[in-house]
């Protein structure tokens, strides 16, 4: 079946991403100048919009990546989550910029930022592609938003569902018939 026929309706057309993407990057750029900036991308799901972003920053920009998994979808709101794939290199003293693809109830971002000052870097923000509205179950302050989106199942621009629908250049919605496979 065709990845675009399984999508109901577009929230975000291509133009809307990539417009969004380089304002982004130069408010990014305006905000860091000629620091070094290290962009963590938290696999897998920020791994398309890590690869745009970097390219609309026109500061220096590093980059490193962390796969992160919650213990189970029933645990997921307990907000355990288990790294398995660490940086390659230490952030100490280093401006870091954690990309995710999606901000929803916080909790993986409330994890992943204790564990990251722990380590010390120079700085630490986040930059999230899209955050969705009233799901935030913990406050995270979150410097760079692409859109806030509303409380519906998204797919597309790294988001995915069992694994596809990743490489969609817009973010939809599915059709329910494809839940129901
Ligand atoms: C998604 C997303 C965030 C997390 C956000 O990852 O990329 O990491 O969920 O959810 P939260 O705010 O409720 O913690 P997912 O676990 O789907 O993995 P993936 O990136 O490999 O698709």
């Amino acid at each position: 079946m065709d990845l675009h026929s399984s999508i109901s309706h577009t929230v975000l057309s291509e133009d809307d991403i990539q417009a969004r993407v380089r304002e982004l990057g130069a408010q990014i750029s305006e905000d860091y100048g000629d620091e070094p900036v290290l962009l963590i991308g938290v696999l897998r799901g920020a791994a398309i919009f890590v690869a745009d972003l970097a390219r609309a920053i026109s500061s220096p920009v590093e980059l490193d990546f962390m796969a992160v998994s919650s213990y189970g979808s029933s645990t997921k709101s307990s907000g355990v989550v288990r790294i398995l794939k660490d940086l390659d290199e230490t952030i100490e003293g280093r401006h870091v910029l954690v990309c995710e693809d999606i901000l929803d109830t916080g909790l993986t971002l409330k994890y992943l930022l204790k564990n990251l000052a722990s380590r010390r870097p120079a700085s630490l923000e986040i930059v999230a592609m899209l955050s969705k509205e009233g799901k935030q179950r913990v406050p995270i302050s979150c410097k760079y938003v692409g859109f806030h989106v509303a409380d519906e199942f998204v797919v597309g621009y790294g988001l995915d569902y069992a694994e596809r629908y990743r490489n969609l250049p817009y973010v939809g919605v599915l059709k329910p018939e494809i839940y129901a496979d």
